[in-house]
């Protein structure tokens, strides 16, 4: 009987044994508070709750928790596991990424701590994957027996726990001691469907001189067929890296895959890797003049107005600006316009842009009164790419790069510092004082302007910023003052600190405080300050984010440049749409596509290509500031086509400003639409399974009958018209659609 119970023990852990690894269960037990009694094997947790993992517990039914909890689950290790190999071996636990801090005690051993991160667990990384490992011979493990794992998590503050996979447990092998390390260099296009790429094979410990075969194919993920394929012998140690270029042409502008398996000759087993392919869809713009960006913008009487004619085409390029309104100036070669206006009104001034191709003629419509931001903000930022260690230099870069790569031509506009600027102590006046990094934010202000863009800066409510920089408590007006004084157009207003000024569970009195008390400071300054709110969307600020003066306001958390992340932001933004509008954005972050980082070093995103098209198609039909939070001094040709498709940065742009929500989930498609100026509709046809996926857009889902005339927006082509429906035919896996559609008369 007891043996009988023991098989059916296990079998109820729902413990999944594939490729040889212990998948952990979903659904684990779960407490809050903290007993050290909790970390025991024979602890009897029959009573606690369930709880799944891989969200955080406040999507788990404890909203609003903070402070300690634990997980508890049993697992059945057996000894299969251990290989014949002349590795040296471990056992390791995945357990994901933990919300903040986290220690993991196997049958009551204590095995890790903030992915080792050292310190304690106040410390802990909210980010870091947390992968333990402990000597294979290590008594504590219990082959072939139930083992107890308990984790000892301290939340902060915002969401908590156990929130992303994955969660495994496995021994080592040649896999944890080779890498195929596939984000040293990225693809290089010598033209559109040629491309080149290294990749190299490399030991991550001393386990001695690895040998084999490298396999590299290029596979078509519709039916997994290989179309291009090589292998090449390869040799490496640990102070010997193996290096391989290959370069291929890929049949279509379309979506692949490669795959990299490396295959030891003598060990058993074998390294895999892989990654999409990058496809640029959008065509190269002409040689002939074209405008693009907004059609309006807005400016306060008497403010600085600036602005900067965004046109692709041959340069030298000329301008000319018809029915300007009396006190703005445009600079003919520069395509800049400055001044200021006295009088309100809605101008219409026609733009023309004119080379030796040809000419270009587009309406922009100025709109002195009081409201700016009539059009998402688009610009970059330094957050995503360089945390807390941007500079100068990088800020100059940056602007320097938004011309030099083209970027600016399309509507790109603001340079804006995230934290890291401020230094620790004010000046004996109270004043803010920017650190050594930045020696002078005026000359910085002027060197942006001259480019004809705009710069931003960034601050806290509270004494601190997130980043532990000096924030603007009780010297609100005093900083906007020193903003506008430097020439600032921009501000994001940051949460962090505040906690502790604000009462443990804020109302909505004290949400709001902080925001309406900047926003009147900013209302006594004599410039234009695009006022970006960001508190993660605490107390439901899209439906009051306006009325405290909020030009955007971040609707989530921070975002990363993961799968996970950028979908579980951009798919969650329903609820939100209605309050957007012009003057006032839903803001679901800044991008993360190019190279990114959050500090000194860079790495490229690890969002495939399909899912960047996502990202931006996504973006775009939320209506989002769009923000580049990568490093445009060494951007590749395909962020470069995703950052500059004028058709798909126009729905952002669509002076109506109605937010896209989701009118159809169809299987693993779900089905955005936008309501544009010209009465035209957008709609994402969005696939977030991991394969391609086909579906029928009954128009119907839209509102429409009759004919439609659809366009695809990244390949600026038509498709053709269509009655009823549309049949979209292999999206890719995280892929997108993105179509316009516009009614036959
Ligand atoms: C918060 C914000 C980020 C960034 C950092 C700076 O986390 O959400 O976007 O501004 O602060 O410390």
């Amino acid at each position: 009987m007891k043996h009988v119970s023991f098989l059916l023990g296990i079998a109820m852990l729902l413990v999944i044994v594939a490729n040889a690894q212990i998948n952990l269960p979903q659904t684990w037990k779960f407490h809050t508070g903290d007993d050290p009694e909790w970390n025991q094997p024979d602890f009897n947790d029959s009573q606690w709750e369930n709880i799944k993992i891989g969200s955080p517990w406040e999507d788990e039914g404890h909203p609003g928790y903070d402070g300690f909890a634990w997980y508890r689950t049993k697992v059945l290790i057996p000894s299969s596991l251990k290989s014949k190999s002349s590795l040296s071996q471990s056992l390791k636990i995945a357990l994901g990424k933990i919300d903040d801090g986290d220690q993991v005690y196997l049958n009551g051993k204590l095995i890790g701590q903030n992915a080792e991160r050292g310190g304690t667990i106040e410390q802990g990384d909210y980010n870091a994957e947390r992968v333990y490992e402990l000597p294979i011979d290590d008594p504590a493990i219990r082959w072939d027996q139930e083992n107890t794992i308990a984790v000892r998590v301290l939340d902060h503050g915002g969401d908590g726990g156990m929130w992303a996979g994955p969660y495994y447990v496995n021994t080592t092998g040649i896999s944890d001691y080779v890498t195929i390390d596939d984000h040293t260099d990225n693809f290089h296009f010598r033209e559109r469907t040629h491309l080149s790429k290294k990749i190299m094979l490399k030991c991550t410990s001393d386990q001695g001189h690895f040998s084999g075969k490298l396999t590299i194919q290029v596979v078509n993920p519709d039916n997994q067929q290989a179309v291009w394929e090589k292998a090449v012998p390869a040799s490496f140690s640990a102070s010997r890296p193996f290096a391989y270029t290959y370069s291929f042409t890929l049949p279509a502008d379309r979506s692949y895959e490669a795959k990299y398996v490396f295959t030891d000759s003598r060990l058993k087993g074998s390294v895999t890797a892989g990654e999409g392919i990058p496809y640029i869809l959008t065509p190269p713009p002409s040689q002939k003049p074209q405008i693009n960006g907004a059609t309006v913008t807005g400016v306060r009487m008497g403010h600085p107005f600036l602005f900067r004619i965004p046109a692709t085409g041959k340069r030298p390029m000329e301008f000319f600006a018809k029915d300007l309104p009396e006190g703005l100036h445009l600079d003919k070669a520069t395509g800049i316009i400055t001044g200021t206006v006295s009088t309100a009104g809605a101008y219409r001034v026609m733009l023309t842009a004119k080379n030796s191709m040809g000419t270009a003629d587009r309406e922009l419509t100025i709109k002195a009164g009081d409201m700016i931001g009539l059009t998402p903000a688009m610009g970059w930022n330094s957050w995503n790419v360089w945390g807390l260690s941007v500079n100068e230099k990088k800020v100059e870069a940056a602007a320097d790069a938004m011309l030099k790569n083209g970027l600016a031509n399309h509507g790109w506009t603001y340079i804006n510092i995230d934290d890291g600027w401020e230094r620790p102590e004010r000046a004996a006046n109270g004043e803010i004082v920017p650190n050594s990094k930045f020696p002078d934010m005026k000359a910085l202000a002027n060197y942006i302007h001259g480019k004809g863009l705009k710069m931003g800066i960034y601050s806290s409510p509270g004494p601190k910023t997130c980043g532990g920089f000096t924030g603007s408590y009780q010297h609100e007006a005093q900083d906007a003052h020193t903003y506008a004084g430097w020439g600032i157009d921009y501000l994001k207003y940051d949460w962090c600190s505040y906690g502790g000024i604000a009462p443990k569970n804020p109302d909505l009195y004290w949400y709001q405080k902080p925001y309406k008390l900047m926003d009147s400071a900013l209302q006594t300054v004599s410039r234009d300050i695009y006022f970006s709110l960001c508190q993660y969307g605490m107390g439901d600020v899209w439906k009051w984010g306006a009325e405290v003066g909020g030009n955007s306001w971040r609707t989530t958390g921070d975002i990363n440049d993961s799968w996970q992340s950028m979908s579980g932001i951009g798919f969650h933004q329903n609820k939100c749409a209605p309050y957007a509008g012009p003057g006032h954005w839903n803001d679901p972050d800044m991008l993360v596509v190019g190279e990114v980082g959050w500090g000194p070093s860079l790495h490229n995103t690890h969002l495939s290509p399909n899912e960047q098209y996502t990202h931006i198609s996504l973006w775009c039909l939320l209506s989002a500031p769009l923000l580049i939070g990568c490093d445009m001094s060494h951007m590749d040709d395909f962020t470069r086509s995703l950052l500059t498709n004028d058709e798909v940065l126009a729905l952002d742009q669509d002076p109506l400003g109605k937010e896209a929500t989701q009118v159809a989930e169809i299987d693993s498609v779900r089905i955005y639409k936008k309501d544009l100026v010209d009465g035209n509709k957008a709609v994402g046809l969005f696939n977030v399974s991991s394969g391609p996926a086909s579906v029928r857009l009954d128009f119907s889902t839209l509102g429409l009958s009759g004919s439609q005339r659809l366009r695809d927006l990244w390949r600026q082509k038509n498709v053709g018209t269509f009655t009823g429906s549309y049949e979209a035919k292999n999206i890719p896996a995280h892929g997108v659609l993105l179509l316009k559609v516009t009614g036959e008369k």
